[in-house]
């Protein structure tokens, strides 16, 4: 389908990406179909949106007109048979294999044949996702960063059957959700985890090897490098666990021990030191804040 019937989106998932993808379509017109596994988790989406939303109107970019407008397109349900008339996919559920590999099946039968499934996985391959679906043509990956409203990156990739025709609408959607898009193969990290991941875990090795401070690290790559966050305030900001569980899987697929997390990152998260989402990381929030 070409990106011009695109009227309504189902968005699976409304974790921190999700409710980002979710607040990106309805911002740029789209009528949006969430779908989460309860009541209480849209709950915790809804309150990212509003927070994200929030700071779009006190800054003047939203009126509180359009911020109301914004809402009225956004429906939710707990039923993947809520996506019965929704016109493009967009998934951004937890990165478990198996349960993406459910949820598809399930949207698979529900969604009419031209729907494209796009995946905003990080971590998987879009041909294995892919394979769980009788669309395997129109699967594509379209992979948002954090935060959402403000990262103006999307990377496209293609699984090995995806056609050009998928890609070009993907593309397009990106666009039409005020991103830059870029295509990508599909290897492990696609083009910025790649290079990201052995960063941020070589930070992690340089404060294991009592090198310098964590405030110096990340100084020195905020002001040498000219990062917006260094790179042990990004994991504190996406989660320790996030960095961990991406780095292992980089690390399964390919075995270069690049990818591989060093054991400090691993006591951290065992220890439930994740970042901003548990109060204490490489910093600590709950002084901070
Ligand atoms: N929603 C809406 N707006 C937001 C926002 C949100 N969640 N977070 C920040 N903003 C806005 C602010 O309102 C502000 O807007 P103005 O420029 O209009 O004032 C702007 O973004 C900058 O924010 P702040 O002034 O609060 O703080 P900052 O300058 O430090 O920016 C940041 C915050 C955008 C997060 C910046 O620090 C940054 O870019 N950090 C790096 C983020 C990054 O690398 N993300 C990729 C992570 S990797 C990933 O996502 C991939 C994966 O698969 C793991």
């Amino acid at each position: 389908m070409g990106i011009e019937n695109i009227r309504k989106v189902g968005v699976a998932g409304a974790g921190s990406m999700g409710a980002g993808i979710i607040q990106q379509c309805a911002v740029n017109g789209f009528e949006v179909q969430v779908l989460e596994v309860n009541e209480a988790a849209w709950e915790r989406g809804r309150n990212i949106i509003a927070k994200s939303l929030g700071r779009l109107v006190k800054k003047g970019k939203l009126s509180e007109g359009d911020e109301k407008a914004v809402w009225e397109r956004i429906a939710f349900s707990t039923d993947p048979g809520a996506f019965q008339g929704v016109d493009f996919v967009i998934e951004a559920v937890i990165e478990d294999f198996g349960l993406k590999k459910e949820l598809f099946e399930k949207l698979d039968a529900v969604c009419a044949e031209h729907v494209i499934f796009a995946s905003n996985t990080s971590s998987l391959s879009i041909t294995e996702l892919a394979s769980t679906t009788k669309r395997r043509d129109r699967f594509v990956g379209m992979h948002f960063f954090n935060p959402v409203p403000v990262m103006r990156l999307v990377e496209v990739i293609p699984g090995v059957e995806t056609s050009q025709e998928t890609v070009a609408t993907a593309r397009e959607m990106a666009k039409r959700l005020g991103k830059e898009p870029v295509v990508c193969k599909d290897v492990p990290g696609f083009i910025v985890n790649r290079l990201l991941i052995p960063m941020l875990l070589d930070a992690v090795r340089l404060v294991e090897a009592g090198v310098a401070s964590v405030e110096d690290i990340d100084k020195a790559m905020k002001l040498g490098a000219n990062l917006p966050m260094g790179p042990l305030e990004l994991i504190d900001y996406t989660g320790a666990d996030i960095s961990y569980f991406v780095g292992n899987i980089f690390y399964e697929y390919t075995k270069e021990p690049r990818y591989a997390p060093p054991h400090l990152l691993r006591k951290m998260v065992k220890a439930g030191l994740l970042g901003r989402k548990t109060g204490k990381g490489f910093y600590d929030y709950e002084e901070r804040d």
